[in-house]
């Protein structure tokens, strides 16, 4: 089974006539708590364990896409047309081409991102997932949002979580062609959660997540026990949710993210996302906690660490760390 054929599966004859001529769509950012790092099938981006993150509310990707008479696609990134031999729009164009087979419509593609782009904010995540809604506008699908979470998750791994606000799960699934691995949204929220952006560089990762994930499970011995991580910090997170135990949610995440780059870093040749500046933002975490702050942090394939918190340390947030960007996770 490929991507093209679970498509087939879920969406029928792909493209047709635009219902609509032009559609808007956005899809935030998320970040996982619990991290998906590892893959059971590499071609339909299957995983190895489920995941939970949180969305980013406001924060991600606005595609506007409409059907043009070229004989190529049309990419806009931030006010910027992109060059088609561009890695970015290569990546874009590979996954609509699934969607359209041997049929010649070709895209205005207008993307719109508020997060740096490839430098472990999700911003492919945002971006697959807001393609995949624009797509189920643009053509009157009509799908539930548990098929486009399959069809993101085509994309992009981590973008079957971002069709949704607040918390997210994403089923890791057991069945070859993915139809259960998708993600579904909890009901729970954390009116007191926030998340700080430490923006530490904007470059683009030195190697890319699937990549990484490869060489982490073939060559790292701890690989073995992050399954069994996973499992116990899944069910902490989904407690820690349900009871509204803060310290424990962010401690877990802390703990699960070290993990994950432990596994990195136990590779060969090793993979390490981090920066100086990243380990001394680390150290002041850590520092901060043992004066009694509840601050906490959380890294993905990039250097820029996400600080954990609760309204009622974002003051003693902005002193220590005068570059970052405050998010309120559940209200303004
Ligand atoms: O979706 P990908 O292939 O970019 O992988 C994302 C991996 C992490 O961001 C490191 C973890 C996660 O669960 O989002």
């Amino acid at each position: 089974m490929n991507k093209s054929d679970v498509i087939k599966m879920i969406v029928g004859r792909a493209v047709s006539e635009p219902a609509v001529a032009q559609v808007v769509a956005f899809a935030p950012t998320n970040i996982a708590l619990c991290k998906y790092w590892g893959k059971r099938d590499v071609e339909l981006n299957l995983p190895l364990t489920s995941s939970l993150s949180v969305s980013v509310p406001k924060h991600g990707a606005t595609v506007q896409l409409s059907v043009n008479n070229s004989r190529e696609d049309n990419v806009t990134l931030n006010g910027t047309a992109l060059a088609a031999d561009s890695v970015f729009v290569q990546r874009l164009v590979a996954f609509l081409n699934l969607f359209r087979g041997n049929d010649p419509q070709r895209f205005q593609i207008t993307i719109t991102m508020n997060i740096p782009v490839a430098a472990g904010l999700a911003s492919s995540a945002a971006g697959f997932a807001s393609i995949v809604l624009a797509l189920n506008e643009l053509y009157a699908w009509n799908l539930p949002k548990q098929q486009l979470s399959i069809l993101a998750r085509l994309g992009s791994g981590s973008a079957a979580r971002s069709l949704w606000s607040g918390f997210v799960e994403w089923h890791a699934g057991v069945l070859p062609d993915g139809s259960d691995s998708y993600a579904e949204p909890l009901s729970e929220t954390m009116p007191t959660l926030c998340m700080g952006i430490i923006p530490l560089s904007n470059a683009a990762k030195p190697i890319g997540s699937t990549e990484a994930m490869l060489r982490t499970a073939q060559t790292s011995t701890l690989f073995e026990s992050w399954p069994k991580k996973v499992a116990h910090d899944l069910g902490l997170i989904r407690q820690a949710i349900q009871r509204q135990q803060f310290s424990l949610l962010a401690g877990i995440a802390e703990s699960n993210a070290l993990s994950m780059h432990a596994t990195m870093l136990s590779s060969w040749p090793p993979i390490c996302y981090a920066l100086p500046e990243t380990i001394a933002a680390m150290q002041r975490v850590w520092a901060l906690r043992k004066t009694g702050q509840e601050i906490y942090f959380t890294q993905d394939a990039g250097p820029n660490l996400k600080l954990l918190f609760e309204t009622g340390t974002k003051e003693a947030v902005a002193e220590n760390f005068p570059t970052v960007n405050i998010i309120p996770l559940f209200h303004e």
